[in-house]
């Protein structure tokens, strides 16, 4: 590749350093070195000269914000699994090509909701906290002492059983939990038998029967607030819910009311509705021991996002090399 031929690519975050540097020798790339969020206006000034942008979840790339590209965009390489964040219909009809970085976040992200499973059960970070915040709360071992809830021998619910939703499965598997799912599709029998998993057609019926609701499927229109009032109302009121997914896909409000009321025992949540902003009341059940919150950290391993970047490229480069992308995201998708 010349370098005036070298696509003009716009980058809106700050990538791992073994990343940023294989871009700039490949692309003309225009890095976010500082981190600091690009605002709508900086997008589209960017979409009306560059060829290519690399947004991440953080970015909302609207049908309004697609209006703006110049005709020379002609693709997305989201550093992202999920696609949530962009339009892709509209992509489409505008000519814009997108894709995203699949299967690379798969096992960090099961490893991630199986930490929040352990820490809302076994009230890790509560237990952490008295020994950081107030060491002189602690007068050593206590039979009644910090006793949280057993794993082993529990049924966990699983939403969505694609990849992700498979790996938190066989994780589950090994803690001794029965395992449950609710997905569009049943998997495969093989699939099924190796994990002795329980398929639902109902996801009602599954959820009034768990202990631990896990979601692991897209955000897409369809799954908007799937775990609405009514279904959070079905939850036993020992059972928890854990969210690695997105925070849409449970209707929020309702459950921290039910968190309040007491009618299930606690969340463990990396996603929010409106994330980065974050309910004050989730804050305050926190600070209760009642719920544990992250930070959207679920996929956050340095293997992670080198893997994530190098699928940026690879899309990136056999774009522009005339053939179609690996991880192209089809229209109507979500
Ligand atoms: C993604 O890429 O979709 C993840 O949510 C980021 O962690």
């Amino acid at each position: 590749m010349t370098s005036k031929k070298r696509p003009r690519v716009y980058i809106t975050r700050k990538l791992p350093d073994a990343v940023e540097t294989r871009m700039r020798e490949l692309f003309d790339a225009e890095l976010n070195i500082d981190d600091t969020p690009r605002s709508r206006d900086e997008l589209a000034a960017a979409m009306k000269t560059v060829d290519v942008l690399v947004p991440t979840v953080t970015d909302r790339i609207d049908e309004a914000l697609l209006a703006e590209a110049g005709p020379q965009m002609k693709l997305i390489a989201s550093f992202s699994n999920g696609t949530d964040h962009i339009d892709v219909d509209a992509a489409a009809k505008r000519g814009i090509t997108v894709t995203n970085t699949p299967n690379v976040l798969t096992e960090d992200t099961a490893d991630m909701t199986l930490a929040l499973i352990l820490a809302v059960n076994r009230r890790l970070t509560e237990g952490a906290q008295i020994l950081t915040e107030k060491p002189g709360d602690w007068g050593g071992w206590s039979p009644t002492w910090m006793l949280g809830r057993r794993i082993w021998g529990k049924r966990i619910g699983i939403v969505g059983m694609g990849r992700i939703g498979t790996a938190v499965a066989r994780r589950a598997k090994a803690f001794g939990l029965s395992i449950h799912y609710h997905n569009r599709k049943r998997v495969n029998p093989a699939t099924e038998e190796e994990l002795e998993a329980t398929y639902w057609d109902s996801l009602d019926q599954m959820l009034a029967r768990v202990d631990i609701v896990s979601i692991n499927c897209p955000s897409t229109p369809a799954t908007f607030h799937l775990i609405s009032a009514r279904r959070l109302a079905l939850l036993q009121p020992t059972s928890i819910i854990v969210n690695t997914a997105r925070g849409d896909i449970i209707d929020e409000a309702a459950m921290i009311q039910l968190l309040r009321d007491n009618r299930i025992a606690g969340a463990g949540l990396d996603v929010y509705q409106n994330e980065p902003a974050i309910n004050p009341k989730l804050i305050k059940l926190a600070n209760q021991g009642r719920v544990v919150l992250l930070p959207h950290m679920g996929s956050a391993t340095i293997e992670g996002r080198i893997d994530m970047g190098d699928k940026v490229i690879i899309n990136i480069r056999t774009f522009f090399d005339g053939h179609r992308p690996p991880n192209r995201v089809l229209p109507g998708r979500n």
